[in-house]
């Protein structure tokens, strides 16, 4: 029997590089070898935005476009949307019962949420009983599949880490060997920082996305921060201190080209202006057939659609089997 493996990610709206680098691209080679289901995370939005849910339907789908195009195969994958899954909320009951208060209490990825929550909120903004079950439903979307791994980005670890503890103490409590103990999966690809050297992220205004047209993402290239100590095209260039522009080479490029810019640069040979356009190029390459596909889904919503009610109702399948097992177990009426 096939490993499987569960992930999902929240409705942010368009997916940047960020995304796609660091966990899409895993997520495209892991479904070969894994029997793999993708979720859209919409109750998980919910958890911090309640009170923004105007274009919550619309971002379920873009986030389902950006995966599709990426390369994320319906035929292979299950592909759904978690609250098409009604059994998860019931799993998250059972599972908060048996959870300890501290042991969300103290999920480092939650305590940070709640930080950029106040920073943004300002000081009386209240965490809701939702966002502190965060780490209790991911819990549930996990073993809902009972899924032996979970692919996930380094941040998500700590949730990851009380998801084996919840399904250890459910076995031992129920004194059966019932629930894997599911391990991350981490990917090794490097990050990519945003346009001005921060993170990149949506709220940041330093991203690309997926779905940037080349021209656009043609004129962000060119805003990227490069060594700072060069005025003009003569002066030598320091590659290892150009914070964005060569980073992003070392990505996209290939070594023959590393090498060659690293080369030019430290001699002056080489303007940054001519350098970011050449780098523009070479990731409006990488991403042309992915954009390709992209346009074609977004004029074909209804397909997006139907995978994801299809997904839904395939994922309700395996999730039916795990609760009846959870239910027979606790001992329910
Ligand atoms: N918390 C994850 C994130 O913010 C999204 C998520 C929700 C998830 N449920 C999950 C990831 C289950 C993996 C498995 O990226
Ligand atoms: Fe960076 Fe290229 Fe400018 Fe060198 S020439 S500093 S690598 S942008």
């Amino acid at each position: 029997m096939k490993e499987r493996i569960v992930s999902g990610m929240r409705p942010t709206g368009k997916l940047h590089l960020g995304h796609y680098l660091g966990v899409i691209q895993n997520w495209v080679e892991l479904q070969h070898k894994y029997e793999s289901f993708f979720f859209v995370a919409d109750w998980h939005a919910l958890t911090t935005k309640y009170d923004k849910t105007e274009n919550l339907k619309n971002d379920v789908i873009d986030v389902a476009i950006d995966w599709l195009a990426s390369g994320i195969d319906p035929e292979i994958s299950t592909i759904y949307v978690q609250s098409l899954v009604p059994e998860i909320a019931e799993l998250n009951i059972y599972l908060g019962m048996v959870t300890p208060q501290n042991w969300v209490e103290r999920d480092p990825t939650l305590k940070d949420m709640a930080k950029i929550l106040r920073s943004k909120e300002g000081q009386n903004s209240q965490i809701s009983y939702g966002l502190m079950g965060y780490p209790v439903l991911m819990s549930a979307d996990i073993m809902m599949m009972n899924a032996t791994h979970v692919p996930v980005g380094i941040d998500q670890v700590a949730h990851i880490e009380i998801t084996r503890d919840i399904a250890r103490r459910f076995n031992n409590l129920y004194k059966e060997e019932f629930f894997n103990e599911p391990k991350p999966i981490l990917n090794h690809c490097s990050l990519i920082c945003g346009l001005d050297g921060n993170k990149m992220g949506k709220s940041f205004q330093n991203d690309i996305k997926i779905s940037d047209t080349e021209e656009i993402t043609a004129k962000k290239i060119m805003t990227a921060i490069t060594d700072r100590s060069r005025l003009r095209k003569t002066d030598l260039g320091h590659p290892d201190e150009c914070e964005v522009a060569f980073k992003y080479w070392q990505i996209f490029g290939n070594e023959e080209q590393i090498a060659q810019i690293r080369c030019e640069c430290e001699k002056g040979e080489r303007g940054c202006a001519d350098c970011k356009r050449q780098l523009g190029a070479v990731i409006n390459e990488r991403f042309a057939e992915i954009r390709e596909k992209r346009r074609y889904y977004e004029s074909h919503i209804d397909e997006v659609k139907d995978i994801l009610n299809d997904g839904s109702k395939r994922a309700r399948v395996e999730a039916q089997k795990v609760l009846n097992e959870v239910k027979r177990l606790v001992r329910m009426y």
